[in-house]
């Protein structure tokens, strides 16, 4: 016994003595609390600058942060591990989950303190997607690792004959970064965001407690997070609602030189959820954006720039309709009967087949970027709003032919509407109020070093055009950095927000980089 007793305090003391010989070859930055070290997970740390530095840029490439620390945590009990520590550490620093970086705006930096690749708790594993397709319908699910990419989960799934409903135009963002935004795309104004199609999910808050939550268990936290910011709780799994997946899809390009015809149309479009369009969205092409696209044929892209320089702009209203190989010609039959019922221009109609995964997939970084430069000199100054439809028409005289007159190119600009009550009123994420229909404006243009400022001065030019003419709009996405715009972006859910934060982060230890609570409260 004594002995065993004298070989543990020896054990503890030689320790010691190797994590005091550590400490000065590993240089903890003296923004940790030194205690790191004598956790269990010190090995997940990563403090070399290699690291870090990969960790202090995103997609935008606007800005720059480093953290101190990069955590490649193995599981998310490694996750709570940390957080726990970092909320009863006497020392505060931050902490935010990475999903793949693709916010623009810094939203997941955590200057000073620990970022946490959250891919690297699914590197190597096959048990992070589980689909659930036993139960009777419509309760098959799927359940994702939050760090999952939406295309891996598809291709999951499809091995089942099932599909998410909801989607983004992107699919290799995470689970868990779509949730804390929102998730849209052409599929929202049926199905709702991303947000709206969850049943479940696993949470570990700014206490490091993992918390289960869903519409009737720990609801407060359930809402709270879906669209959250990433401010109550680090998502480790979604369980995501699924339908049988279509095997093909008819796809539309529908070319309009009339704005109020356009948007006429999309709205008529979205109010048919029952035999209609599965998904429609919208762009403004004009100038140098109406280069051919693979989309059409040569000859019909020389028939479309012709058009675009006869009116300046054109909009492109894009749809899809999905079916069943063995329906395929009744479904040719009532899309053409749907066709007579839209005012595009005549013979600017053009239609391509293709599998339900080659839409799904369609959009690839490659096309986000610009072919001639290296992806490192791109910068995405891109900037979302949501519109009430009633002012959309006034938006599109003072922007597309006001502010962004002269832009050429002006870059992926898209336009499309979606029904509120497909919006879960509980949720955080911040919609116009006022009306049924809204409409997501994306200016989602590719920039240089130089130029990029002006492309943001822009952007500030449209927010106060939006104030001045008393636009209800939010931003989606939303970069604010003071505590006034925030309170008026979350509006009368800025009350329970601010009491969520209360109770599962009130040392404001998570996603700092959204810039909404910046000390413990
Ligand atoms: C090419 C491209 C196309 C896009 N298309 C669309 C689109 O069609 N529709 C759409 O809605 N959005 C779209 N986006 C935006 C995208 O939804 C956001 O970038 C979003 O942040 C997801 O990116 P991410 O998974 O890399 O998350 P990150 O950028 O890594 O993180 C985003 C925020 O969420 C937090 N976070 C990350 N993971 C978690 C987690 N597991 N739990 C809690 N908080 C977390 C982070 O701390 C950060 O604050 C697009 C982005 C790009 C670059
Ligand atoms: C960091 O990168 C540099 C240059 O690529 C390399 O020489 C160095 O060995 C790297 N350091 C670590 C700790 O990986
Ligand atoms: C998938 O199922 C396995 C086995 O039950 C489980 O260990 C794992 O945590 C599940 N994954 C998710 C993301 O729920």
């Amino acid at each position: 016994m004594a002995s065993r007793r004298f070989s543990h305090i020896t054990t503890v003391f030689l320790l010691t003595i190797y994590r005091a010989i550590s400490l000065v070859s590993v240089d903890l930055p003296d923004t940790l609390p030194l205690g790191l070290l004598d956790l269990d997970i010190v090995d997940k740390i990563q403090l070399d600058p290699n690291t870090t530095t990969q960790f202090s840029i995103d997609y935008g490439q606007l800005s720059q942060a480093a953290p101190a620390a990069v955590y490649c945590p193995s599981s998310p009990d490694d996750i709570a591990a940390l957080v726990r520590f970092a909320y009863t550490s006497p020392r505060y620093f931050t902490i935010a989950a990475r999903g793949r970086g693709h916010s623009v705006r810094g939203q997941a930096f955590a200057p000073g303190g620990v970022v946490v690749d959250m891919a690297s708790l699914g590197r190597g594993r096959a048990d992070r997607i589980n689909v659930s397709s036993d139960d009777a319908p419509p309760r098959w699910y799927v359940d994702a690792g939050g760090e999952q990419l939406w295309i891996d989960v598809l291709h999951e799934t499809l091995k089942h004959g099932l599909t998410p409903r909801s989607w983004t135009d992107y699919l290799h963002l995470t689970v868990g970064g779509t949730l804390s935004n929102a998730g849209i795309s052409g599929q929202a104004f049926r199905h709702g965001p991303q947000i709206s199609n969850v049943y479940e999910l696993d949470v570990i808050t700014g206490k490091g407690d993992m918390i289960t939550c869903s519409r009737e268990e720990n609801s407060d936290l359930f809402y709270g997070v879906l669209g959250g910011l990433g401010q109550f709780g680090i998502i480790t799994r979604a369980r995501i609602s699924l339908e049988p997946a279509p095997q093909r899809v008819r796809w539309l390009h529908l070319v309009y030189t009339n704005f109020d015809m356009f948007t006429r149309d999309q709205e008529m479009l979205i109010s048919k959820l029952e035999k209609g369009f599965d998904y429609v969205e919208g762009r403004l092409l004009k100038g140098k954006d109406v280069s051919s696209s693979s989309f059409i044929s040569e000859e019909d892209s020389e028939k479309v720039k012709l058009l675009a320089d006869e009116f300046g702009a054109i909009y492109l209203l894009e749809g899809a309709v999905y079916y069943e190989q063995a329906t395929a010609s009744m479904v040719y039959q009532e899309v053409e009967s749907l066709l007579k019922q839209l005012s595009f221009v005549p013979g600017f109609a053009f239609t391509k087949d293709v599998s339900y995964i080659g839409f799904l997939d369609r959009v690839h970084e490659e096309d986000t970027k610009q072919s001639s430069t290296e992806h490192e000199d791109v910068l995405h100054p891109w900037f979302n709003l949501f519109l009430p439809k009633s002012r959309i028409r006034d938006f599109e005289s003072a922007v597309f032919k006001g502010i962004l007159k002269n832009n050429n190119p002006v870059g992926l600009v898209l336009i499309y509407p979606f029904n509120k009550n497909k919006w879960d009123d509980k949720i955080s994420a911040a919609i116009p109020d006022e009306e049924e229909v809204f409409y997501t404006i994306g200016l989602l243009p590719s920039a240089t070093r130089e130029n990029w400022e002006y492309l943001d001065k822009q952007h500030h030019e449209i927010l106060s055009f939006c104030h001045q003419e008393g636009i209800e709009f939010k931003q989606y996405l939303p970069r604010y950095v003071t505590e006034t715009d925030w309170r008026k972006h979350f509006g009368r859910k800025w009350h329970v927000f601010v009491q969520l934060k209360r109770q599962y982060d009130p040392k404001a230890l998570l996603s700092p980089g959204q810039r909404i609570f910046t000390t413990p409260l």
